[in-house]
């Protein structure tokens, strides 16, 4: 019996219209436009502006433009799996909110938080319900609105966030196309490094917690810059080795997008030419679940059927991890 992939049959994303310049920022606390581009190489990022809208709002529009463009009908879809740090509410989910925004009304749902790394365990999740042949239309959507948890006032993480969201279309392929292989990890060593100290059950929010800034993201950015090195550059070899896979053999790199400087020193432990990296860093900031689908959405047009594509990601947690895939169509 030939073995069902699951395949991306398509890619779409979203970001919101408002633009937040590093000039902008310069106004806002105490950095420069020098600063943020050599030390993280982001340029601008999109903001999500307006009253009740969140998460959901921008993983809409990203689905909405993504089943028009595969001409899928939304009462086709089987489940939505929705990758994120900052979901409309702490319940109910937002896929669910999603399913309805798109009239996905056979579909069935849930969020997935891996943070950074939600992209690319969503995507094997998503893919373990096609392979076993229950489930013939999922999506996997990665959607951050990061200003929502970003305190302005600290400069050493408002440079770096964005929002934005991005989705893809998972289907059945009898051709061997789709996600190949994978290395994913959780082992909740780094917690202390990247967090949000309240707003869960182990610490609600209370006047303090407000008054004491616990709900934005808390950064000790160097330990995290240093992992994330470690852990992308060790799962994407350790994929690649057991695939029998050598750099030359593949044709895109896609990695998180948290730090210039970490993709290009992935890239150089790996010895990838910049050329096969996927790079938008510039554009969006640090989108969190989006920046990988975010990263496919804009490269799109390059990759052609067959083409071997390496993602890896990094996250708070720490969630880190390799997904190997073949691409199934050409763009
Ligand atoms: N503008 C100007 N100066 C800034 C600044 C800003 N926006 N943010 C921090 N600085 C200052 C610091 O205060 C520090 O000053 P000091 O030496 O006088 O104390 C100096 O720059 C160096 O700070 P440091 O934190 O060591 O900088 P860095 O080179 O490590 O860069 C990050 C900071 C956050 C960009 C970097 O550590 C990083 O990218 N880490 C990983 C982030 C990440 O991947 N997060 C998401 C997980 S996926």
């Amino acid at each position: 019996m030939t073995k069902i992939k699951a395949c991306i049959a398509g890619v779409h994303g979203f970001v919101p219209d408002y633009v937040l310049t590093n000039a902008e920022l310069e106004s806002m606390v105490d950095t420069n436009d020098e600063w943020i581009q050599s030390r993280t190489g982001i340029k601008q990022r999109h903001i999500l502006k307006g009253e009740d809208k969140g998460t959901s709002h921008m993983a809409i529009k990203a689905v909405e433009g993504l089943l028009q463009k595969t001409n899928t009908d939304p009462a086709e879809i089987d489940l939505t799996i929705c990758a994120t740090v900052t979901p409309d509410s702490l319940f109910p989910d937002t896929a669910n909110t999603i399913n309805a925004g798109v009239g996905a009304v056979n579909a069935w749902g849930f969020d997935l938080n891996a943070a950074c790394s939600g992209f690319l365990f969503g995507l094997t999740t998503g893919a373990k319900f096609v392979e076993t042949g229950t489930h013939k239309k999922v999506l996997v959507i990665g959607a951050d609105t990061m200003s929502s948890i970003v305190n302005y006032q600290d400069r050493s993480t408002c440079v770096i966030f964005g929002d934005g969201a991005a989705a893809v279309l998972l289907e059945p392929n009898e051709d061997g196309f789709g996600v190949q292989d994978e290395i994913l990890k959780g082992d909740g060593e780094g917690r202390q490094y990247l967090h949000m100290k309240a707003g869960g059950s182990r610490r609600p929010a209370s006047a303090e917690t407000v008054a004491n800034g616990e709900h934005f993201v808390y950064q000790d950015g160097r330990p995290v810059f240093k992992a994330a090195v470690k852990g992308m550059s060790n799962t994407v070899t350790e994929v690649m080795q057991r695939n029998q896979l050598t750099v030359d053999d593949i044709d895109w790199l896609v990695p998180h997008q948290a730090n210039l400087r970490i993709i290009t020193s992935v890239a150089n432990a790996l010895s990838f030419p910049m050329e096969k990296v996927i790079v938008n860093i510039q554009n969006y900031g640090n989108t969190t679940g989006a920046t990988i689908p975010l990263c496919l959405w804009d490269a799109q047009q390059k990759f052609r059927k067959g083409d071997k594509i390496l993602l890896t990601a990094f996250g708070g947690g720490f969630t880190w991890g390799a997904s190997y895939l073949t691409w199934g169509y050409d763009s």
